[in-house]
Parts: structure tokens; C-alpha cells; sequence
């Protein structure tokens, strides 16, 4: 395989385990030659889970550290340790996103009250915005680099019981819009891949995605589901110099089907 990213190194914030879009993105930058830094949702439960899915890479002694993103010290505290640790940052992949699962059911969005609403918007979207601020100075001084999140069409449509979700993601998106705009002049590139629906902890959090593969697989122009080395093709491509043009774009990575009117 070509060594795309050989020589850059990065964060990966979002493995949950092995079926997590962020394991399929950290898995391709890995086999393209990248080094690649990883950090899991605070306990040991949680800890075993990421570490046990980033060995099942073939990464036997991986850089780790926990991270609850809805703190801003611990968001410092991990890029700094991270910058003693890396002589370079060339990549931030945010894959990470939380919402109460009862506001995640079909017709439950009007529910929603203000505190869930904000937190939705605050681990999901507002946390792109300070991992950016927080890898501004190491990446400015490695030249430029990459950020990269993940989003879902219920950012631009109704997605019945994506709810609250579809909110913070159109919140991400813009976001990423605004951080392309600031961070571009230091070549720091920021993008969202929107990827298709896949089979993850955090999907298997919203009603309604019970016929959601077979549908994909009847009306997608390509017929079949994505798969997660689909996004993770698409971020090596973003992460590298290939990808150098690109900044401020959600990208649709879902077999097409965000094309379909009907
Ligand atoms: N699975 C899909 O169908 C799909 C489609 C499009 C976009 N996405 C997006 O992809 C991203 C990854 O989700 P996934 O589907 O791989 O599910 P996942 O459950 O594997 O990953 C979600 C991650 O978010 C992390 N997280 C939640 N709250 C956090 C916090 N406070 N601090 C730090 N980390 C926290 C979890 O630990 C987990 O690792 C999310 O942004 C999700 O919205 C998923």
C-alpha cells in the first residue's frame, strides 16, 4: 500500500471498539504509513474497550490516555501531553458525538429540554472548536495539518429520530466552516465526512434505524451499505498531501444516497 501519510502523526479521539468509524479512520491512516496517538472516555471499562480494539490494529503499546471531551483541562491536558510526547501534529480525526437516548426516538425531538439539548451541541459540535484551538499552535509549527469529523445527513434533512443529533451535526458542520475559514492562512485544513449509516454503539442509540441496511441496500446508487474502510479511505485521502486543496467541505461518504430525492 503507498505510504500516503508516512512520516505524520496524529490524534485519533472516538474508538469506542472496533466496529467505531473512528477505529476504521485510525486503522487506514495506520496502513498507510501514519502514527497515530489515541484516547478513550475516562474508566477502566472504557479503557480496556479502546485499548482492546486498538491492539486488534496491531498496535501493541499505543499511546492512550483518557479524555471526557466535555472538560476543557482534560482536552488541554491530552494535547499537551501529546505534544511533549510527538515532535509533530499533523492530523486531529474528532469521531466522537453523545446525545440522551430517550430524545433519540421517532417523534420525541419536541421533548427535548434546554439542558439536552445544549449538551448535545456541547460534546458533539462545540468540542471540534476546542480540539482545533487546543492543536492550533503544535500544528501552525509542523507546517499545517488536518482536522477531520464525522457527520450525518440528518445535519441538512429530517431524519426521523436523529432529533437533536441532526441539530448539533448542522452545528459541527458549520463550525468546520468557520475553522477552515481562521485556521487556512497557518494550512491547517479542517472537513467533514458524512458518513453513512453504520452499526455502532452510538447509532444503535436512534429509533428507527431498525430497516435502515436494507433500505440503503434496495435505493443506493451503489447498492450496498458503506462500509467503515469506505470513511477511512476518504480520511486517508483527506490526511494527506493528495487532500491538500480541500478545506471547509462535508463530504458524503454513503454509497450515494444522499443524492436521492426519493
Ligand atoms: N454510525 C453511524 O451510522 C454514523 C453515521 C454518520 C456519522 N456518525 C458519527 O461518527 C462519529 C463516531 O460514532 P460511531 O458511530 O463510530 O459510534 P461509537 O459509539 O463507536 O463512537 C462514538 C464515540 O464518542 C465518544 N464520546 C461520547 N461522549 C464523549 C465525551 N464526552 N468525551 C469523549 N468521547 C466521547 C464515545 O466514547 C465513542 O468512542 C460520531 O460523531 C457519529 O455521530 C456515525
Amino acid at each position: 500500500m503507498a505510504n500516503l501519510l508516512a512520516g505524520k502523526s496524529g490524534i485519533v479521539i472516538g474508538i469506542a471498539n472496533e466496529r467505531s468509524y473512528a477505529w476504521h479512520i485510525a486503522k487506514s491512516l495506520t496502513e498507510h504509513g501514519a502514527t497515530c496517538a489515541f484516547t478513550h472516555l475516562p474508566g477502566e471499562r472504557n479503557e480496556h474497550r479502546t485499548r482492546r480494539a486498538v491492539n486488534a490494529m496491531g498496535l501493541e503499546q499505543p499511546w492512550l490516555r483518557p479524555l471526557d471531551a466535555g472538560k476543557d483541562e482534560e482536552i488541554e491536558g491530552v494535547f499537551a501531553a501529546y505534544a511533549k510526547d510527538f515532535p509533530r501534529l499533523d492530523f486531529v480525526i474528532h469521531s466522537i458525538a453523545f446525545a440522551e437516548r430517550d430524545l433519540l426516538q421517532v417523534g420525541k425531538f419536541i421533548t427535548t429540554p434546554r439542558a439536552q439539548y445544549l449538551s448535545a451541541i456541547d460534546i458533539s459540535a462545540y468540542t471540534l472548536l476546542a480540539f482545533a484551538r487546543a492543536a492550533q499552535p503544535q500544528m501552525k509549527a509542523s507546517g499545517g495539518g488536518c482536522i477531520l469529523a464525522m457527520s450525518y445527513y440528518g445535519a441538512e434533512k429530517v431524519v426521523p429520530g436523529y432529533n437533536v443529533m441532526g441539530v448539533a451535526k448542522a452545528s459541527l458542520e458549520c463550525t468546520a466552516r468557520y475553522l477552515a475559514s481562521e485556521m487556512g492562512q497557518d494550512g491547517v485544513r479542517v472537513n467533514i465526512i458524512s458518513g453513512g449509516y453504520l452499526r455502532t454503539l452510538a447509532s444503535s442509540a436512534v429509533g428507527g434505524t431498525g430497516s435502515m441496511e436494507e433500505e440503503v441496500e434496495k435505493r443506493a446508487p451503489l447498492r450496498r451499505n458503506v462500509e467503515g474502510s469506505d470513511v477511512g479511505g476518504t480520511a486517508t485521502f483527506l490526511c494527506s498531501d493528495l487532500g491538500k486543496g480541500v478545506t471547509g467541505e462535508t463530504i458524503y461518504v454513503d454509497c450515494g444516497v444522499n443524492i436521492l430525492g426519493a
